[in-house]
């Protein structure tokens, strides 16, 4: 029987668009899925969206929405992007999808059966960000450390599930199933929570509060709390208790989510299956964290890097071979697209780009395109131990796809293009290519480097499928065959002598710093500056810019962006305006200077980051000169 093999991302909360983050882990779960459709594994795939909660209502309201058309405009944002990214997901979950719902109420209804949940009046530090209660130890300088923002006191009587009980168990668990969370830093982070008293966990709302989330079935007075809900996804959506999905795949379950929830997952979620009797996830893989010139992405820094400008812009095999060559699996990476390019221009163009060509345009010039016969007296000579440099890369590249190492695995593959490379350069086809007696080692030399593309275009496939499918359309193969099988890759000599191929291709074309995204730069606000030919407008319209005194507190230059610096200014409140004054201050200059800002002006993204409005300057043929004022005045004083 084909073994199977289930994979799972976290669901997405519905309250913001979907950004690089979301797509990294979809795009992990995606390349996991297709290595182990490699493997001649039967695979399935689940992504979705979390839809329950206050964050959600509050989000819909912000929207003029009902919870309801806001979630399913969000939910199908999302559902629709996945396809654009090369996403073949098996299932799309809807924390709002009635079976899921159904689920919810059968397992709460179980562990309460069985005791483990129970009434009691809580008093706590709510922050309505995280839609959780915090302890004091939780909290930095008294605040969320994720929202910054001070929590509220609470009192309600709620529903708890009693972690405490199961406490034991788990450590004992992890100990003993090495792998269970990995990489190791994790499994580590686990235990440390879990030497502390695990505290039980509410698992209730009233409904007074909150309306929108799953009736409990023992008490409809309250709806459950988010994770009990979210986290039940992940059965339900194989049709928990009896689905034949459910018997297939539950037993192989890998989880992958990011470092931020670890805890819901590697503590809460175990001892949620433990108490309601459902075995335990085999693996929970947990990745870092993409940032944006080295601090978090969100909203309201405004550098969310959006994945389909990045495929629209760059190609969508670049995009996903950056992001799972550039980050390493556990930890945190910082995004640029700077390292992007850098990636595209010398791993895809350079490397695996021109090897590509190269092989194929002599395939050409001296064979007419057609894949040569290798004589069996001259093989030995020319071959140099390429079968075996490419055996040991399918082997070790298995070895660490199969463990989430796929930055390794990348590295695996890219070690055999750069032996590919040097074999060129070694056996010096154009050399043997002189010389009538050479014309059995030129076909050896040929046939090898066709079959080296052909090893190649199939390890690529997980990370890469389009263009896994033009290799092997250049191969001469049928690009809808199971040519990626490893079984298939491991047969060295499996093209046929006598193919016709079709002429060679760019498969990536270069990119030229600056050539791309960086264009936006151009448009800074000096663009903006009134001339004299502007119409009358009245004091009304006037009255409609908001310009205010902020501070330069903090100013860099951007790399790649020779006119344009990044500035932090405060104006009462703090914010990023980029302004195009780079050739005419330094940034050391500037700190500390009270400047005027168009406060009111519509975010605009330059050179990746979103300038949110823009410094007052007179503008002449030497460039911008900022317009202050002469004596200071208190940040976010309005000008009239
Ligand atoms: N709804 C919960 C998960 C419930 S799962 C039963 C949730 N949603 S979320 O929208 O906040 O998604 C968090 C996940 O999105 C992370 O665990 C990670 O997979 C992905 N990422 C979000 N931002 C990210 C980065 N900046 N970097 C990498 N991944 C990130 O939590």
């Amino acid at each position: 029987m084909t073994r199977p093999f289930y994979v799972t991302t976290p669901i997405y909360y519905v309250n913001a668009r979907p950004h690089l983050g979301h797509a990294y882990t979809t795009i992990v779960a995606d390349v996991a899925t297709r290595f182990h459709a490699m493997l001649g594994e039967n695979v399935f795939f689940l992504t979705g969206t979390d839809e329950h909660g206050d964050k959600v209502v509050r989000a819909a309201k912000k929207e003029n929405m009902t919870p309801r058309v806001y979630v399913d405009t969000i939910s199908r944002l999302f559902r629709d992007l996945w396809p654009e990214l090369g996403v073949n997901n098996s299932a799309f979950i809807r924390t709002t999808d009635p079976d899921h719902m159904a689920v919810v109420e059968q397992v709460l209804q179980k562990i309460y059966d069985a005791g483990d949940i129970y009434f009691a009046e809580y008093e706590g530090q709510y922050c309505f960000g995280c839609e959780r209660f915090y302890t004091d130890r939780e909290l930095v300088d008294g605040k969320c450390p994720d929202h910054e923002t001070e929590p509220e006191t609470i009192k309600e009587s709620n529903y708890f599930f009693k972690m405490s009980r199961y406490q034991d168990w788990l450590i004992e668990h992890i100990r003993s199933n090495p792998d269970f969370i990995r990489p190791e830093r994790y499994k580590n982070e686990a235990l440390a929570f879990l030497n502390e008293p695990l505290e039980d966990l509410c698992i209730s709302r009233p409904k007074a509060r909150l309306k929108w989330g799953i009736t409990l079935p023992f008490d409809s007075n309250y709806v459950t709390y988010v994770w009990f809900d979210a986290l039940l996804n992940y059965v339900s959506a194989l049709g928990y208790p009896d689905g034949e999905r459910y018997q297939t795949y539950w037993p192989v379950v890998q989880h992958i989510v990011a470092k931020d929830i670890l805890k819901p997952h590697g503590i809460y979620w175990p001892i949620m299956l433990k108490a309601a009797g459902i075995p335990i996830y085999r693996h929970l893989n947990v990745h870092g964290y993409w940032n944006v010139e080295q601090s978090k992405m969100s909203k309201s820094l405004g550098n969310v890097v959006e994945p389909l400008e990045l495929k629209n812009i760059y190609g969508l095999d670049a995009f996903r071979f950056f992001l799972i060559r550039d980050m390493t699996f556990g930890l945190d990476s910082n995004f640029s697209e700077a390292a992007l390019i850098q990636r595209i221009n010398s791993d895809l163009a350079n490397d695996l780009g021109n090897l590509f060509s190269r092989v194929l345009s002599m395939v050409h010039k001296y064979r007419q395109g057609i894949v040569p016969e290798v004589e069996a007296a001259v093989e030995k000579e020319c071959e140099l131990g390429l079968e075996a440099d490419a055996r040991d890369a399918i082997a070790e590249y298995e070895k660490l796809m199969t463990s989430f190492q796929f930055h390794n695995a990348l590295r695996a593959v890219w070690k055999f293009i750069s032996r590919m490379n040097k074999y060129v350069d070694v056996t010096a086809p154009w050399e043997l290519a002189k010389k009538k007696s050479s014309r059995k080692p030129l076909d050896v030399v040929l046939y090898n480097l066709l079959e080296g593309l052909r090893i190649i275009s199939g390890l690529v496939y997980p990370v890469m499928p389009d263009t896994a499918a033009k290799m092997q359309k250049h191969l001469g193969q049928n690009p809808k065959s199971l040519f990626y099988l490893i079984e298939h890759l491991k047969i060295w000599k499996a093209l046929k002598p006598g193919t016709e191929l079709p002429k060679s291709i760019v498969l990536f074309p270069r990119v030229e710093p600056g050539s791309k995204k960086t264009d936006t730069v151009a448009k800074t606000e000096t663009s903006g500056l009134p001339s004299d030919s502007k119409p009358e407008i009245t004091i009304e319209q006037f009255s409609a810019v908001d310009l205010r005194v902020a501070t330069v507190v903090q100013a860099e230059a951007i790399p790649r962006a020779k006119k344009v610096l990044k500035l932090e200014v405060d104006l009462g409140h703090k914010r990023i305006v980029v302004a195009g004054i780079a050739e005419q201050y330094t940034p050391e200059e500037l700190i500390g200077k009270q400047v005027i800002v168009v406060a009111n002006l519509k975010p605009a993204k330059l050179m990746g980051i979103v300038s949110n409005g823009m410094l007052v300057a007179a503008v002449d043929e030497s460039g911008p000169t900022l317009a202050t004022l002469d004596k200071p005045v208190k940040n976010g004083t309005p000008l009239r």
